[in-house]
């Protein structure tokens, strides 16, 4: 599923940019350019380190 349709970004390639690393909105955008254009799926890409962070924890 997209993320991020402007760039065309998946909920993988973003859980994949976190999991490299990127714990930010603007570094998962470094990685993957999602979230660089219109911005409105920054929501979703912080609620994705949410989830990962916390899996990260468990
Ligand atoms: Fe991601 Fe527009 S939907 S920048």
């Amino acid at each position: 599923m997209y993320v991020c349709l402007c760039v065309g970004v998946t909920g993988q390639q973003v859980i994949d940019a976190i999991e490299a690393g990127a714990l930010t909105t603007k570094q998962v955008g470094e990685c993957t350019g999602a979230g660089t254009v219109c911005g409105r799926c920054k929501k979703n890409i912080r609620a994705l380190i949410a989830a990962e962070l916390a899996v990260g924890q468990g």
